[in-house]
């Protein structure tokens, strides 16, 4: 899609439809007040006037998450209609003496990026297993602005833009079935990034580097799959003077049956989706790429199917991990923390980042404490989990915070080894699979560490907002946006 900044007057713009946004639900000037009215137009409808080649679409306010949700109600009204080019009303920056601004960004760009995440975001479909998909046609999208100038305005679109595309991506790989999307296809995408970009570089390890390393929590997992485990580790540097170095590490569970613990059907359906945490550190890194960030980035994903069989790991293993740490598996379904706690050793010992920041669909509890749309956000340090909580939601993601207390750290305890790997009766859960990660962040990196639980927004069976059905790309807009921010 492509985003072109106006500056001609709106009615001379050659396009197939025409946007207009109804703000406060005032259709006292849109010029079509009568017809809207008899069309029944009320709060948060869109209404298509195909005859006049106008589109309707109420906005709430002029906020970034309004403006993408506007969007996507027009994207689904036009989908099926062959428009390939829209005109957007004349966008007016704040006359403040500061122009106004939206975290670290100022107002008018914000706005801009959300229109194009908008449209980005909600003009995404995976359709490659349907015979006769109806995928958006919009090819081109006319923005004119003013009190912001073109190059500035053309730079907004284009950052909406790549965290947009950055977005779909990482839904690409999460939507994509397990028996294709393996460990060694997850490594070749890697690898792909980094031929793709002069400045990400790529290297990958399986089984006898793990074994070398003692990953024997991470190994454990691996057991009964029939495919290589993967630590797999990117690296994006900046061309200037970098301020930082920030570590995430993603979760890649191609698939999750629970191991010997088994799921039930109905919540082994959609275990697909146990990679998006992975898949969002790649995410991360294209979209770090693509914007020229400020940081030295990396991104370290552990990446395996949980399968079942003779070679399973099992319920009273105890398994001895790259720290020293040793675990008593009681669940095998609780195999997320095993692989990561392997990575987060070896994230914190070779690359020895400024933050560290893990993402997991780790824990059903998460679902069922937060919701489908919001993420756990978890770690020692209190004001940097409030920092990235705010910065990361101006990207319209939603975080809020889980706590720990030291009332839940001796749940953890284990009769046999140092720990256990789950708490039966699972109260607490999310907070309990927090704890167990602290258990291998060492003293020194205790502070620079956040856990995000994407749980319940990284996949959902329905579609809502710009999210269609399926892989929604969590986490790459929220930690994007509170880099941005920083
Ligand atoms: N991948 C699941 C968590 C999950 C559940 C993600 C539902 C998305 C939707 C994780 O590996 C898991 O199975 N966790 C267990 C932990 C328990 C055994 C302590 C869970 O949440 O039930
Ligand atoms: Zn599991
Ligand atoms: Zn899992």
């Amino acid at each position: 899609m492509n985003f072109i900044v106006s500056d001609r007057d709106n009615s001379v713009v050659r396009a197939d439809y025409e946007v207009r946004f109804v703000l406060n639900d005032n259709l006292e000037n849109s010029g079509d007040k009568e017809i809207l009215t008899m069309m029944g137009f009320e709060k948060g409808s869109v209404c298509d006037l195909p005859n006049a080649r106008r589109i309707y679409v109420s906005l709430k306010d002029t906020n970034p998450e309004s403006l993408r949700i506007a969007v996507s109600k027009i994207v689904k009204a036009l989908k099926g209609h062959n428009v390939k080019t829209v005109k957007m009303p004349r966008l007016s920056a704040p006359a403040t003496a500061e122009g106004g601004t939206y975290g670290a960004i100022k107002e008018i760009e914000a706005a801009l990026s959300a229109i194009a995440e908008g449209f980005v975001l909600s003009g995404y479909s995976f359709d490659k297993y349907k015979s006769n998909p109806t995928p958006c046609t919009i090819e081109e999208v006319y923005v004119s602005v003013s009190g912001c100038d073109r190059v500035t305005a053309e730079a907004a679109l284009k950052r909406g833009r790549i965290i947009g595309e950055a977005t779909n991506y990482v839904r690409d790989i999460v939507n994509e079935i397990p028996e294709v999307y393996n460990s060694i296809k997850m490594a070749d995408d890697a690898e792909k990034l980094a031929e793709e970009y002069v400045n990400v570089t790529c290297r990958d390890y399986s089984k006898d580097y793990l074994k070398a390393q003692d990953m024997n929590a991470f190994l454990a997992v691996n057991q009964a799959g029939p495919y290589d485990p993967k630590l797999i580790h990117l690296t994006y540097t900046p061309r200037g003077e970098s301020k930082g170095k920030i570590c995430f590490v993603g979760k890649g569970l191609t698939y999750d049956s629970g191991g010997l613990s088994l799921k039930t059907g109905n919540g082994m359906y959609n275990m697909k989706s146990d990679k998006s945490g992975a898949a969002a550190a790649m995410g991360i890194i294209k979209a770090a790429a693509e914007l020229e960030l400020p940081y030295e980035i990396h991104s370290v994903l552990g990446v395996t199917e949980n399968m079942i069989g003779s070679r399973a790991y099992k319920p009273d293993d105890v398994l001895r991990t790259r720290g020293g740490v040793t675990v008593e598996v009681n669940n095998t379904d609780a195999e997320g923390r095993l692989v990561l706690c392997d990575c987060l050793s070896w994230a914190q010992d070779e690359v020895q980042p400024d933050y560290i920041i893990d993402m997991a669909t780790l824990t059903g509890a998460c679902v069922v404490g937060l919701g489908n749309y919001t993420a756990g956000v978890i770690g020692n340090n209190y004001d940097l989990q409030v920092d990235f909580k705010l910065k990361a939601q101006t990207s319209g993601e939603n975080y809020t915070l889980l706590e720990f207390n030291d009332h839940l750290r001796p749940l953890l305890d284990s009769k046999i080894a140092d720990v256990r790997n789950s708490v039966p009766g699972g109260t607490g859960g999310a907070i309990t699979a927090g704890l167990f990660l602290d258990k291998f962040i060492k003293e020194e990196y205790k502070d620079k560490w956040l856990h995000l639980d994407i749980a319940g927004p990284a996949f959902s069976g329905e579609p809502w907002g710009y999210n269609p059905a399926g892989g929604t790309g969590a986490g790459v807009r929220g930690c994007i946006y509170w880099l941005l921010n920083k």
